[in-house]
């Protein structure tokens, strides 16, 4: 690659092919949720990653060249992410809270993304194609505020008890605090404390 435009292209691809596998994400997300709010925020959202597909391919036929085949590794490992994550066998109320974050940590690679493309092609004075850009941009700010305001205001239900939990298991070892027996009695108070609270659940 030796130019700022093969740079461009290939950037560009590389969001085509993330906005590709968000489409399927999105889908899982808003399947696995429970919330209703963020059943429809992920569903809203996901009919807007189709819309940004969609405002790629026309940002490629604007310029008459096809996308190449670059895939995007960053989404694969949020993705990636997520399905690890449904090994722990997560609460429903853990797995909202979980899947706000991954959302939050998505829009904010996506906005990164963009405002790159973006400043690629103004640079380039490519108009109709920023525009195509910015539109993309627009919804994705608005969904990362959305998902910040979510985080704000849902919580895991047992958030606290299980701080109270841990500080009381910490407070039964202050005679230790300074060794390396100390804290390995702190750390396993603590995975107590974790069963302890998965064992009310259950
Ligand atoms: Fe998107
Ligand atoms: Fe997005």
């Amino acid at each position: 690659m030796q130019t700022g435009h093969e740079l461009f292209l290939y950037e560009m691809s590389d969001m085509l092919d993330a906005e590709r596998q968000l489409v399927e994400a999105l889908r899982q997300l808003e399947a696995d949720a429970t919330l209703p709010q963020l059943k429809h925020a992920f569903a809203e959202h996901g009919r807007q990653t189709e819309g940004h597909v969609e405002r790629l391919e026309q940002c490629f036929e604007r310029l008459g060249v096809q996308p190449s085949a670059a895939q995007c590794a960053g989404i694969r490992g949020l993705v990636q992410e997520k399905s690890e994550f449904m090994d722990e066998n997560p609460e429903s109320d853990i797995l909202d809270v979980f899947e706000i974050g991954a959302g939050i940590k998505t829009e904010t690679y996506e906005i990164c993304a963009y405002e790159s493309l973006i400043s690629m092609s103004e640079e380039m004075n490519h108009t109709p194609v920023t525009r195509l850009l910015k539109a993309n941009l627009k919804e994705e700010i608005a969904a990362l505020k959305k998902l910040q305001g979510f985080s704000k205001k849902i919580k895991p239900s047992r958030m606290r008890e299980e701080e109270e939990e841990e500080s009381e298991g910490a407070g039964l070892e202050e005679t230790a605090a300074s060794s390396g027996a100390g804290r390995r009695r702190r750390g396993a108070a603590a995975r107590a404390g974790s069963r302890t609270s998965r064992r009310r659940a259950a």
